[in-house]
């Protein structure tokens, strides 16, 4: 195994980032060096299982060979033209995730909050210039406890003190309600439908801690939104791209949002992906110089992209996640029986969490993932004393048993 050079061990290379990055992540202190299919290795040669995969952009595993070469042939060829120019990888790019998913048009970005600020402005504009909502009135509405990323205008609708606190003033226009209850959505769309363009929703809970909602939710409140002309909206940058068993999350209640969301696994974690998806009616509101970007839709995205969204389908990936999802929910039930540090396990596919026996101020859940990486798996808690086990999906059935034994070994030692 090839390491950095002997003196740059992890200590050197944590105290670099001290000291010149902005402390605005809280990392687990191991220091990444090299990945492939489901392992990371640190700068010391110790290997790990991801259980995290970059918040679920790797789901195709670290350096897939068929995604690294796409990156490195367009590369070699043409990384960047702007958008003032047609290029040779973004059509075949646009045709690919437009029959994917089965809408007429994409929008491209690169960072997932770049898409959900795209879909908001695109809901907006078309809430005023198709619904005919008088000028500058459209709310959106959103949930409680939402994740959509870190722009100003998303973290004005964010309930979480860190996401906004002291970034104020706020974009104006969205009202919450809580998440999955059907009823708060149905009292918001009857009383105010004439003035709202849209519902946002996660149709799972990613950062608030994998909340999955109940059955139907997604699909009622679709029908909601139709019945009162509103647009429903998916963000599925998290849950997205066969990560929770199908495709996209609203597949498993068989709703073809209006507009969808998608982001990080697109690219397989290799490059900064994300994408707007809509029909004719709604996205042609956004004419030319309307909306852009300079690297949204450069040839090396889409080249990855491609590259990418293949090896999900080739490698039947949200077959895996559903299949590979239900075992581990089983075996971590069984591990429950066994200890009272874990109290829950709850997911769809590979998008899973343990719910772990403290407040969410305790470190409890930080220190078993302190304890989780000595034994060899990566996992990082949300919100406390939630643990997020997402593993890539390439991972065999075999893999997630070993992952299952090192979760079962440090469960049960923990604290002894
Ligand atoms: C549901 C959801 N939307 C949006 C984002 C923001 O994506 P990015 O970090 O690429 O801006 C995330 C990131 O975790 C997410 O989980």
């Amino acid at each position: 195994m090839a390491t950095v050079e002997e003196t740059k061990n992890s200590q050197y290379f944590i105290e670099l980032e001290e000291k010149h990055g902005a402390h605005n992540y809280h990392p687990l202190p191991v220091v990444l060096d090299k990945g492939e299919g489901v392992f990371v290795w640190d700068v010391e040669g110790k290997k790990y299982y991801d259980f995290l995969s970059a918040y679920s952009a790797v789901n195709q595993g670290h350096s897939h060979p068929k995604i690294v070469d796409a990156l490195v042939n367009q590369a070699k060829k043409l990384a960047l033209t702007s958008r003032a120019f047609y290029n040779s990888s973004l059509g075949e790019y646009e045709k690919k995730i437009t029959t994917l998913f089965g809408f007429d048009k994409v929008l491209p970005m690169n960072s997932g909050a770049e898409a959900v600020e795209t879909a908001v402005k695109l809901a907006r504009k078309w809430s005023y210039e198709v619904k005919r909502i008088s000028e500058n009135s459209a709310k959106i509405v959103v949930c409680e406890n939402n994740f959509h990323g870190r722009t100003t205008t998303i973290v004005s609708f964010s309930n979480d003190p860190d996401a906004n606190k002291n970034y104020g003033p706020f974009t104006p226009g969205f009202v919450k309600i809580p998440y999955n209850d059907l009823a708060a959505l149905e009292e918001v769309l009857k009383n105010d439908a004439q003035n709202i363009a849209a519902f946002l929703v996660e149709p799972i809970q990613g950062e608030a801690g994998v909340y999955v909602p109940d059955e139907n939710f997604l699909k009622h409140a679709s029908e909601l939104c139709k019945k009162h002309n509103v647009l429903f909206i998916a963000d599925e940058v998290q849950t997205g791209i066969a990560r929770t068993g199908r495709l996209i999350a609203c597949h498993h209640e068989n709703v073809q949002p209006d507009i969808l969301i998608l982001g990080k696994a697109i690219s397989g974690g290799m490059y900064p992906v994300s994408a707007v998806l809509a029909n004719d009616e709604i996205m042609n509101v956004i004419k030319p110089g309307q909306h852009g970007s300079t690297f949204g839709g450069n040839p090396i995205a889409c080249a990855v992209a491609v590259a990418a969204l293949n090896v999900v389908e080739e490698e039947n990936l949200s077959e895996r996640a559903e299949e590979l999802g239900q075992i581990f929910r089983s075996e971590i039930d069984k591990l429950i029986e066994k200890t009272d540090l874990i109290t829950k396990v709850r997911g769809k596919g590979l998008l899973n969490a343990i719910l772990i026996n403290d407040t969410p101020e305790s470190s409890t859940a930080w220190n078993l993932c302190l304890q989780l990486k000595e034994n060899g798996l990566l996992a990082k808690p949300t919100h406390g004393n939630i643990i997020r086990l997402a593993p890539p999906l390439v991972i065999t059935e075999e893999q997630l048993l070993d992952c299952v034994r090192i979760i079962e070994k440090t469960v049960l030692e923990f604290g002894t």
